[in-house]
């Protein structure tokens, strides 16, 4: 197995630094350098001059209602931010690696999928992320598509959204709590972004945890490890009601395995659902 203990000692730039995996990934490297989403290809081609890794992150907020304007807030926050940066790298003549994020939305409900898979997803996510990615692999030089599940930590995403109702006993289970729900801690992801770095990988990664959990089992671990009950299901309909068709990211159920990552030899600190939440709580 390979390890990853030797830092990094190369110049980072991050696009989308300011959000929650942004945040996380700038703590791990301080000598990083912030690409604003208000510059322009020729700012950012300045900026990455000396870059040895580039992180691109950014994206508008998907846990939302998707009106068909918001739709393309979406689209144009992603796409069009990647275009930007691809383009910058490539008027530079940029050999650093580019780390693009997509996302585990990319594949069908109710398939196990690895990154041999083919099937896309065929509604609004599928169309996202594969747009996304084509974006990202403009880029003239090394590339790896990072398509993250849900990203577990205290301070932000899923989890920081679903702490204070759990911690009321308010929580509980979506729907039925059959669907799959594939996660990675925010600090293997972390972790992970390091050993991809220090091995020059590229191509197509899965950032999930080994083992995806159904969503009854998460609720279940989460309620128990926070001694409260979690016994009211949150409706479907009711989310359809608030979010429309932006309940997709909640419903949905992606059953999704790091087939790279662990060929690679990548080692997971939190494979578990359990010893993943349990950390998180007592950090948070
Ligand atoms: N967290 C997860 O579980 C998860 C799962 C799947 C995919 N992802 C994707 O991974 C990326 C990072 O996730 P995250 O959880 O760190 O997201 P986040 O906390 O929402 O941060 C995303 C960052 O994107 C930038 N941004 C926001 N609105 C934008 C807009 N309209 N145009 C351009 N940039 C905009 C902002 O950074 P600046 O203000 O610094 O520009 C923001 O901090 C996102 O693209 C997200 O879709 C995350």
């Amino acid at each position: 197995m390979k390890t990853c203990n030797n830092p990094f000692q190369g110049r980072i730039a991050i696009s989308g630094a300011s959000g929650f995996i942004g945040s996380h990934i700038r703590q791990r490297f301080p000598n990083h350098i912030v690409l604003n989403r208000g510059l322009d290809r020729e700012a950012i081609a300045k900026r990455i001059r000396d870059a040895d890794v580039v992180i691109n992150l950014a994206g508008a907020p998907i846990i939302r209602r998707w009106t068909s304007s918001y739709k393309k807030v979406l689209i144009r926050s992603r796409i069009e931010t990647t275009r930007k940066i691809v383009a910058a790298m490539n008027m530079a003549g940029s050999q650093a690696l580019l780390l693009s994020a997509s996302a585990i939305g990319i594949y069908p409900d109710n398939i196990k999928c690895d990154e041999s898979c083919r099937e896309i997803d065929r509604g609004f996510l599928g169309d996202l992320a594969c747009r996304w990615e084509a974006a990202a692999m403009e880029y003239r030089g090394p590339a790896a598509i990072l398509r993250f599940g849900v990203i577990l930590g205290p301070d932000g995403g899923a989890l920081k959204m679903m702490l204070p109702p759990f911690r009321l006993g308010l929580g509980g289970p979506i729907g039925t709590g059959r669907n799959i729900v594939s996660w990675m801690d925010i600090e293997d992801l972390v972790a992970a972004v390091g050993f991809l770095i220090r091995e020059r990988a590229t191509g197509i990664f899965n950032m999930v945890s080994p083992y995806p959990v159904t969503n009854m089992e998460f609720t279940r671990t989460l309620s128990q490890l926070l001694r409260r009950p979690a016994i009211l299901p949150v409706p479907v309909l009711l989310l359809k009601l608030v979010l429309g068709q932006g309940a997709e990211v909640l419903t949905g159920s992606k059953e999704v395995y790091p087939g790279k990552l662990l060929k690679e030899g990548f080692q997971f600190n939190y494979p578990k659902i359990e010893d993943s939440l349990k950390h998180l709580i007592e950090k948070g």
